[in-house]
């Protein structure tokens, strides 16, 4: 049992990265929660990106307009449910790709991991990029078969149609565009502690990761 004026279990800066659907996001939020640190999900940031692009009428492709909208992105807006669509994540890895939107972020996601105490951060390029220092590195994978039979569920949990085959598809496109990109790709950083999730559960996945943390 613990009391209020037990130490912290971790202070410092959680970075994990991967692909889509591979449990990095849920396993975020509940780091975040056993260690009382504020969780930031970067992936928000470039699906809103992509989401205002679209409210403006812009053609994605328009990196000039990509890299304004970053600049200026409302980060208040980042709850919006419509930002968690399937359409909204290929959206966002294509605004993703530029290096000016990239750059334009960079800070509100150092700010951030600045916080007293730390901070539980995740997406893609968090432990290469934006928190090399971090005090924890987690690259977070699985086959994406099984990715894209947990995104389907999660789809179908909130009442939205789901094709199997049309996931992986969407996966796989969005998992090559993100891997082949020029500025900051998703790849596992050479002093991260891998976590393969394909045959693990959430329960054994968010365990893994604390043993990692308090190991
Ligand atoms: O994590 P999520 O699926 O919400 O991310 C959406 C897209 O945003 C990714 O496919 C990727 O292109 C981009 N992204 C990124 N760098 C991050 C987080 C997300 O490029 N740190």
């Amino acid at each position: 049992m613990s009391a209020a004026s037990d130490p912290p279990l971790f202070v410092g800066v959680i970075a994990l990265d991967g692909p889509a659907a591979s449990g990095k996001g849920t396993i975020a939020k509940r780091l975040a929660a056993r260690y009382g640190l504020p969780h930031l999900d970067t992936g928000l940031l470039y699906r809103g990106v992509g989401a205002a692009m679209r409210a403006r009428g812009a053609a994605l492709e328009n990196a000039a307009e990509a890299a304004r909208c970053a600049a200026c992105l409302d980060t208040s807006t980042l709850d919006d449910p419509a930002l968690r669509s399937v359409s909204a994540g290929q959206d966002a890895s294509i605004v993703a790709a530029y290096p000016e939107v990239r750059a334009a972020l960079l800070k509100v996601q150092r700010d951030f991991a600045a916080r007293p105490g730390g901070a539980v951060i995740d997406g893609r390029d968090i432990g290469m990029v934006v928190c090399p220092t971090a005090k924890r590195k987690i690259f977070v994978t699985a086959d994406v078969d099984v990715r894209a039979k947990r995104r389907a569920l999660e789809l179908s949990a909130r009442g939205e149609t789901a094709d199997l085959a049309q996931i992986q598809a969407a996966l796989e496109e969005r998992d090559r565009r993100d891997r082949e990109r020029s500025v900051s790709p998703l790849l596992a950083p050479p002093d991260a502690h891998l976590l393969d999730t394909t045959n693990l559960d959430i329960e054994r996945s968010v365990a893994r990761a604390i043993a990692f943390v308090e190991r």
